[in-house]
């Protein structure tokens, strides 16, 4: 089965344009970041389960339809995960929302765990981990980990952007997991940037460089 989709919406497309380019400031990246995960929120709840319910409209009584399947947790990877949290949440705000914090050590680029809190009920949830970038696969994988090692067992990883290398990494590591991206961009740099990318998410989004 597929389990690495490229969203090709025009909209979406359009979006990571304008954050990749290095003139989109912070107040207009944040906007366009949230723009964006809403509408790849739209895209990976696709094809949720629905069963019929019997309503009554103010003409008649019909049938129509709910969702029926798990519910839903979002998982930010700290910092630059939060970004995507309000647009995710703005089309399923019954979702409850997990925070998994790591941060890629500049010196071995290895990814460095500081903070963990899920919903109780996590292993019952359809998770979705979002983060806006995918480089080495490092960062996403030890989450996913982290998480997995919490209970969880249907986890969905939506990004911006990824590096092929960071696409095969989480294949490798966890087969299971479904990966939505915007883009695959063409490679990572000697300093694990992908190129052309849009360079560091997190101080883009918060204003730190
Ligand atoms: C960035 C990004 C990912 C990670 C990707 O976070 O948001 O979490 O790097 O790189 P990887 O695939 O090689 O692990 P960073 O470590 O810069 O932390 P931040 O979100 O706090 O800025
Ligand atoms: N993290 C980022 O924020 N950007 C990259 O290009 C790679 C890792």
């Amino acid at each position: 089965m597929e389990k690495v989709f490229v969203m090709d919406h025009p909209l979406i497309q359009h979006k990571l344009t304008l954050i990749r380019d290095k003139n989109t400031g912070s107040k207009e990246f944040r906007e366009l970041v949230k723009e964006i995960a809403m509408l790849m929120a739209y895209e990976v709840t696709r094809n949720l389960p629905l069963e019929e319910v019997e309503i009554e409209t103010p003409v008649c009584k019909t049938k129509s339809k709910v969702l029926s399947g798990r519910k839903l947790g979002i998982v930010p990877i700290l910092r630059a995960g939060l970004g995507m949290v309000d647009g995710m949440l703005s089309l399923i705000p019954a979702a409850k929302v997990g925070h998994v914090g790591l941060y890629r050590d500049p010196e071995t680029l290895e990814p460095v765990e500081y903070y963990c809190k899920l919903p109780a009920d996590v292993n019952e949830r359809d998770l979705i981990v979002v983060d806006p970038m995918l480089a080495t696969g490092g960062s996403a994988n030890a989450a996913i980990q982290f998480i997995k090692d919490r209970g969880a067992t249907s986890i969905k990883l939506v990004c911006l952007i990824a590096a092929p290398e960071g696409v095969k990494a989480v294949r490798e590591a966890h087969p299971d997991v479904e990966i939505y991206v915007a883009s695959v961009d063409e490679r990572l740099n000697d300093h694990a940037y992908i190129i052309p990318g849009l360079g560091d998410a997190g101080d883009r989004l918060f204003g730190t460089k």
